[in-house]
C-alpha cells in the first residue's frame, strides 16, 4: 500500500474514533438503540393490568427525534408479544424482531421510519416470563386483600414490560393511563394518586425526562399516609402506621439533601413499602422510592437506605450514568451523598460508623473477587456480559472511598461547591467516567493533585490504592475491645451495651473470633436474643455465623426468613453459605418451598448456584 494512502486511511480511522469520543452519541452495548440515528423523546403508555392471566396488555406510543434520512428506529424488547405496530400514517407491516447476540439482551425491534413519521405505536402484551414483573398472589401480601404487582426495571429489565430504548443514556417524558381491577391502587414513577379510583382507571405524568430503568409500576391494595405536604408513605394498611413512624425523619432528610447539593426538582418524594419479596433494599424510582419492608426495624436504625434512595434524586436520576460501565457514577456518588445526609442529621460519629461498615464491605468484596480482579475496577467493561454482573459493592464502596479521599485532600467546602455545580451543570444529562474526569480536572483538581490522588489508578485499575482515607470510629473501637472482654468474661457490661446502636451490634457480630464455639453462640443468643432479632441486618449476620458454625437453634428462624424475605443481598449469601457448609439438602428444600416468593432477579442468581 502506498504510504500516502495508508496515512489517509489511518487519519480517517482516527477521525471516526474521535467523533465517537467527542460527540454525545456513543451507543450503549446493552441497547439496540442507535444514538446518532433515532432516539425517543416521549411516551404515551396505555395499559390494562390483567391479574387473572398475569399479563399487561398495553400500547406504547413513542415520539422520537431522528437524523435526516433515518430509515429505521430500534427498540429493545424481551419476551414481549408484539401484536401490531402503526405510525401516524397507519399500520406498518415490515417491522422485525431480531434476536440479539446474548439472551439477556432480548430481541431487537426494528421499525421503518421516514421523514413523515411522527410517532410509532406498538400494541403488545407481556409474557409470563417477564423478569421485571413480580405477580404476587393474595396469600403473599401482608393484608391478604388481593394480588399485587410490582416492576423492577434496573438495569435492563424495562424491555420486558415495555418496548423501549433501554439505555440510561436516553431520556423521555411520559404520560400513562392504567386500568386495574376495582379497589386496587396503581402507582408509577410519576404524579401519583393518594386514593383508590372507583373506575379503576389512573392517569400519570412524569414531566422530567427519565431513562427507561426508572420506569416503574406497582398495583395493590395500598393506602397512603402523608408525613408532610411533600412526602409520605404508601403501604398495605396493616403496616402503614409503623412505616410512617419509621420514616418520620424523611422531611429532615430532604431538607438536608437540598442544603447540601441544591433543590429537589421532582415535586413529591414518597416511599412505597413493598411486600418482602422485593429483591432489593430500595430502588430510586423518581417521586416514589420502592423499599423493602426489611428496613422497618422499629428504631429507625436502617433508614440510611432511604437517605440513599433520596440521594439518587440527584446522583443517578438527575445526572445519570451513560451506560452500565459507568455504574459507579450512580452508586458511588449516591453512597457519598447518603452518608453526608446521615451525618447532617445524626452527626459525624454516627456517619463514620456507617462508613466503616462500608469499608469492611469493600474489604470483603475485594477478598472475595481478588485484589487483581478486573471486576474491582470502577470503570467496568460489561460489554459482553449481563450488566447485573457489575452491580456489586465495588461501584458503591470503592466509588464512595474515591470521593471521600478527594474530599479529604481538597477540604469539604471545595468538595461541596464542586458537587453542587456538577449536579446543576449536568442535570438531566448522561455522564461518562471520562466526562467526569475532565470536569474534575477543570473544576477541582490541578494536574498535580490529580496525579497525587492517583485518580486514574482508582478508576481504571483493580484493587484499592493505598491513599484511601479510612474512617476511624471510637465507638467501634470500644466494640472491638468489648469483643475481647466477652471472650474472657462471657458477658458484657450493660452500661456499655445499653447505649449501643444496631450498627455497634453488627460490628460486634462481625468481629467475633472465627473459632467461636456453638456453646458460645448459644450463650450469646441467650443473652442478646440474636435469633429473634427484629433487625434484618443483624439477623443476616447472625445466620451467616450460625450456618458456618452449624449452630442448629437458629435454623428454624433462618428457614422462616428465607421463606419470606426475597432481598437478594441477604438470601444469595445465605444460600451460598448453606451450600459451602454441607447443607445442600436443607438449601434445596427451603428454596423449592420459597422460590415462588422471590422475584426473578433473585431466582436468576440463586438458580445459578444451586446444584
Ligand atoms: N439502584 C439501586 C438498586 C439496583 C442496582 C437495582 C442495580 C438494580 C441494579 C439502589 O439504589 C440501591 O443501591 N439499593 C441498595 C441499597 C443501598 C442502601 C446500598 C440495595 O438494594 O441494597
Ligand atoms: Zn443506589
Amino acid at each position: 500500500m502506498k504510504p500516502i494512502l495508508l496515512i489517509t486511511l489511518l487519519s480517517l480511522l482516527f477521525a471516526c474514533n474521535n467523533k465517537s469520543v467527542d460527540s454525545m452519541a456513543v451507543n450503549d452495548p446493552h441497547s439496540a438503540a442507535e444514538f446518532d440515528v433515532a432516539t425517543v423523546t416521549s411516551l404515551d403508555w396505555d395499559a390494562e393490568i390483567d391479574f387473572e392471566n398475569q399479563k399487561i396488555n398495553a400500547t406504547a406510543l413513542w415520539r422520537f427525534k431522528a437524523e435526516n434520512g433515518a430509515k429505521i428506529i430500534y427498540f429493545d424488547t424481551k419476551n414481549l408479544n408484539i401484536e401490531e405496530i402503526s405510525d401516524n400514517n397507519g399500520p406498518i407491516s415490515n417491522w422485525k424482531l431480531i434476536p440479539q447476540k446474548h439472551s439477556w439482551l432480548g430481541e431487537n425491534l426494528s421499525v421503518p421510519i421516514d421523514a413523515k413519521t411522527v410517532f410509532i405505536k406498538i400494541k403488545y402484551t407481556t409474557s409470563q416470563e417477564a423478569p421485571a414483573l413480580q405477580w404476587l398472589l393474595k396469600s403473599q401480601t401482608a393484608d391478604k386483600k388481593g394480588p399485587f404487582l410490582f416492576t423492577q426495571s434496573q438495569a435492563i429489565l424495562a424491555r420486558t414490560w415495555l418496548p423501549c430504548q433501554d439505555s440510561p443514556g436516553i431520556r423521555f417524558h411520559y404520560k400513562a393511563r392504567v386500568k386495574v381491577p376495582p379497589g386496587m391502587l396503581a402507582l408509577m414513577s410519576a404524579t401519583n394518586p393518594t386514593a383508590v379510583s372507583p373506575s379503576g382507571i389512573y392517569t400519570f405524568e412524569q414531566k422530567n425526562a427519565i431513562p427507561s430503568y426508572l420506569m416503574a409500576l406497582a398495583v395493590g391494595h395500598l393506602s397512603y399516609q402523608a408525613i408532610d405536604d411533600r412526602s409520605g408513605v404508601y403501604a398495605e394498611e396493616s403496616i402503614l402506621k409503623k412505616s410512617v413512624e419509621e420514616f418520620s425523619e424523611l422531611p429532615k432528610m430532604i431538607v438536608a439533601a437540598e442544603n447540601l447539593y441544591g433543590p429537589y426538582t421532582w415535586g413529591k418524594y414518597d416511599i412505597l413499602v413493598l411486600p418482602p419479596s422485593f429483591p432489593f433494599g430500595g430502588m430510586e424510582n423518581p417521586v416514589l422510592t420502592f423499599a423493602t419492608p426489611t428496613i422497618i426495624a422499629g428504631d429507625k436504625s436502617l433508614t440510611s437506605l432511604i437517605a440513599h434512595e433520596l440521594a439518587h434524586s440527584w446522583s443517578g436520576n438527575l445526572v445519570t450514568n451513560a451506560n452500565w460501565n459507568d455504574f459507579w457514577l450512580n452508586e458511588g456518588f449516591t453512597v457519598y451523598f447518603e452518608r453526608r445526609i446521615m451525618e447532617s442529621i445524626y452527626g459525624a460519629e454516627y456517619a463514620e460508623m456507617l462508613a466503616l461498615l462500608g469499608y469492611k464491605d469493600l474489604s470483603s468484596t475485594m477478598l472475595e473477587f481478588g485484589y487483581q480482579s478486573e471486576d474491582t475496577r470502577l470503570k467496568l467493561k460489561l460489554d459482553d456480559r449481563d450488566p447485573d454482573d457489575g452491580m456489586n459493592d465495588i461501584a458503591y464502596e470503592k466509588g464512595y472511598f474515591l470521593l471521600r479521599t478527594i474530599e479529604h485532600e481538597v477540604g469539604r467546602s471545595a468538595m461541596d461547591t464542586f458537587l453542587r455545580r456538577y449536579f446543576h451543570r449536568y442535570a438531566f444529562q448522561q455522564m461518562t467516567t471520562e466526562k467526569f474526569i475532565s470536569y474534575l480536572k477543570k473544576e477541582l483538581l490541578s494536574e498535580e493533585d490529580y496525579l497525587k490522588l492517583k485518580i486514574d489508578q482508582w478508576i481504571y485499575e483493580a484493587g484499592v490504592p493505598e491513599n484511601i482515607h479510612i474512617p476511624k470510629s471510637e465507638r467501634f473501637a470500644r466494640v472491638e475491645k468489648s469483643v475481647v472482654d466477652w471472650r474472657e468474661k462471657k458477658q458484657l457490661s450493660p452500661e456499655l451495651t445499653n447505649t449501643w446502636s444496631s450498627h455497634e451490634w453488627l460490628h460486634f457480630l462481625r468481629n467475633l473470633p472465627s473459632e467461636i464455639t456453638v456453646h458460645d453462640m448459644a450463650l450469646l443468643d441467650q443473652q442478646y436474643g440474636f435469633t429473634k432479632s427484629g433487625n434484618s441486618e443483624i439477623l443476616f449476620e447472625w445466620f451467616k455465623l450460625g450456618i458456618n458454625k452449624k449452630y442448629q437453634p437458629c435454623f428454624p428462624s433462618l428457614e422462616q426468613f428465607l421463606n419470606t424475605v426475597g432481598r437478594r443481598k441477604f438470601i444469595l449469601p445465605l444460600y451460598k453459605a448453606l451450600l459451602e457448609n454441607d447443607y445442600v439438602d436443607f438449601a434445596k428444600r427451603v428454596y423449592s418451598a420459597s422460590r415462588m416468593n422471590y422475584h426473578a432477579v433473585a431466582t436468576q442468581s440463586i438458580d445459578a448456584i444451586l446444584p
